[in-house]
């Protein structure tokens, strides 16, 4: 089942992601492997310096990493896939994946497919239509764009305006999933519309889709959150009987929202930083976040704070403190007392102020270029 619900609070499906999510035990319920430092050390010998996200482990877990990376040293070169459902803004959040998306293709000179379910997203919401969608399309896509992506490596696909692109290979996918499994990995019911069910198999598509465009029979590699998992686990059973490779994935964390405990989620927009959000907005949510501080500030330089359960030494950790060093010594300086709540907010407003700024920037230029990173025929 996608839900791990012997944990009382744990709901981890890809469309809804409650309570405190326990990771390791994810990688049992889910079956895949953790990343391990021996993998760890496979991939510096190839990227140098590992990236933030590895380093940190906010990637934490894999299917058949190894595997690709064997074929790669074997000549065998591989593919990125991602994707975004486009119901609203970006937040930082989202941008996790893809920020990882681009360190790969850099380092390993890989092609991203980066897929817009805007199919998806109208289908399994009661509340949006197709202009919605395919509006935040094209606004999602613009945030993907201002991150960097290399226009001759990255291919966006718009579900429902590339359909004709995926549909046969989609075909043979879905006729290789029964009802049954879908059920069983999904948690299908009879009030299911009939979109849904045959859904995932639009989402398993481009992970072959580079074979069709290139002739080429190599690997997808597969960076996302965790949720998106049971789609690649059908994936994974039909792959080799259409003579395709398995689909490996590296699955990150969810990005915590600004409030006590729970992912960054655009459903609770006070505490998510979204791409767009101007100085102002950012401000307040950051001086309204959950801290790990205490009520007075005599007695937390008494007793100190409390950085694991604070929403803004989260934010260093996963982004805006990317010397190691530096994030232990604050952690340190809040235990001992030494900084106060204040100081850190401070600290990250201009960080994420500085980085939106920029983003916003590119994110503008990004609107005369986006037509060259959609898919071609
Ligand atoms: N289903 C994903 C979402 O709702 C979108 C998506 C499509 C995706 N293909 C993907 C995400 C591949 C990660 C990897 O956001």
């Amino acid at each position: 089942m996608v839900s791990s619900n012997n944990n009382k609070d744990m709901v981890v499906t890809p469309w809804e992601v409650t309570g405190e999510v326990d990771y390791d035990r994810l990688i049992r319920d889910f079956g895949t492997q953790p990343i391990t430092s021996q993998i760890l050390k496979k991939i510096t010998d190839k990227t140098g310096k590992l990236h933030l996200q590895l380093q940190r482990r906010i990637f934490f877990s894999h299917r058949d990493l190894d595997t690709v990376l064997k074929l790669y040293d074997e000549g065998t070169k591989f593919v990125l896939y991602t994707g975004r459902g486009p119901s609203g803004p970006v937040h930082i959040g989202h941008l996790i994946p893809w920020l990882f998306s681009l360190h790969l293709q850099e380092k390993f000179g890989a092609r991203l497919y980066f897929q817009m379910t805007d199919d998806e997203k109208f289908l399994i919401n009661d509340n949006i239509n197709l202009q919605h969608t395919k509006k935040y399309a094209y606004e999602n896509a613009l945030d993907l764009i201002a991150l960097g992506f290399k226009p001759d490596k990255t291919f966006v696909i718009y579900d429902v305006e590339d359909i004709d692109l995926l549909y046969d290979i989609t075909l043979e996918i879905a006729k290789r999933i029964t009802y049954s499994t879908a059920k069983a990995s999904f948690g299908f019911k009879d009030s299911t519309n009939i979109g849904w069910v045959f859904w995932p198999a639009i989402q398993a598509a481009p992970c072959f889709i580079h074979k069709k465009l290139t002739g080429e029979n190599v690997p997808a590699l597969i960076p996302a959150a965790i949720d998106q998992d049971p789609y690649w686990r059908v994936t994974r059973d039909i792959a080799p009987k259409l003579g395709y490779h398995k689909p490996a994935q590296i699955h990150c964390r969810f990005l915590p929202g600004l409030g006590s405990g729970g992912k960054m989620s655009a459903s609770k927009p006070e505490t998510s930083i979204f791409t767009m959000d101007s100085p102002e907005v950012v401000k307040r949510k950051i001086w309204n976040a959950f801290t790990g501080g205490k009520p007075t500030a005599a007695e937390q330089r008494k007793t100190g704070g409390i950085p694991s359960i604070c929403s803004i030494y989260q934010y260093f950790f996963y982004l805006f403190e990317e010397d190691d060093k530096k994030l232990f010594e604050r952690e340190n300086r809040c235990k001992a007392g030494e900084i106060l709540c204040g100081e850190c907010k401070q600290e990250l407003f201009f960080r994420l102020n500085k980085f939106l700024e920029e983003h916003q920037k590119r994110r503008e230029r990004a609107k005369d270029v986006i037509e060259q990173y959609h898919i071609k025929r």
